[in-house]
């Protein structure tokens, strides 16, 4: 049966080319679903911890994603232990959730530098605070914001397995994977 208003998510190819479009349309568009993943990782004590994130940038060729964020954030503690992520994205607008699994690394090079210096002094200001982010506070507004370079990172997600679902007519699942050169198989919803 036709999926009606989305004709790409009836081939495995043109599903996994929708995900692209929607995932690089989070990185230029403050609208898109995209914009706003939930990123979970697992903390020391196996507690999994979820949190809404920025996409930062979209790389289809490496198959990899960014984020930027404070190297002092319980998150990077997190992933450098245990260096794997999911991201979670319902684009409503799509009827398509996307899980995905990734290998995180973090950058810290000339490139970060480079796009520091890019940043408008407001959007320095969440990278940077004393005390650092999660510590306790006496009271709410006991903190200050202190951009600094030091602090701003960009995490690498290097997309290993995507889980793709289009709540249509007639729901479709599909699994792509790194290992398969992102051919994809049809899976039950
Ligand atoms: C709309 C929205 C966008 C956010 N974007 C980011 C981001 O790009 N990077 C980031 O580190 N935190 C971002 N945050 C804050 C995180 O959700 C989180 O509260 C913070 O990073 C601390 O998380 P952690 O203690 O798990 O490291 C955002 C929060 C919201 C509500």
């Amino acid at each position: 049966m036709s999926s009606d208003l989305h004709p790409w998510a009836e081939t495995l190819s043109a599903l996994h080319d929708q995900v692209w479009t929607r995932l690089i349309r989070g990185v230029h568009d403050r609208r898109a679903a995209a914009r706003h993943p939930t990123l979970a990782t697992v903390s020391a004590d196996g507690t999994p911890q979820a949190r809404t994130i920025v996409l930062r940038a979209a790389d289809r060729c490496a198959a990899s994603l960014r984020f930027y964020t404070d190297r002092h954030s319980a998150k990077v503690a997190e992933l450098r232990a245990q260096p794997k992520a999911s991201l979670h994205i319902w684009d409503n607008s799509a009827h398509l959730q996307m899980r995905l699994l990734a290998d995180v690394s973090f950058v810290m090079d000339e490139d970060v530098t480079a796009i520091w210096a890019s940043l408008p002094e407001v959007a320095r200001h969440s990278y940077g605070s004393t005390p650092a982010p999660g510590q306790p506070l006496r009271d709410a507004l006991d903190y200050q914001k202190t951009p600094d370079p030091a602090a701003f990172i960009v995490g690498v997600l290097a997309l290993q397995e995507m889980d793709i679902l289009h709540l249509g007519p007639q729901h479709r699942r599909a699994r792509f994977s790194r290992a398969k050169g992102w051919q994809g198989v049809w899976c039950a919803p």
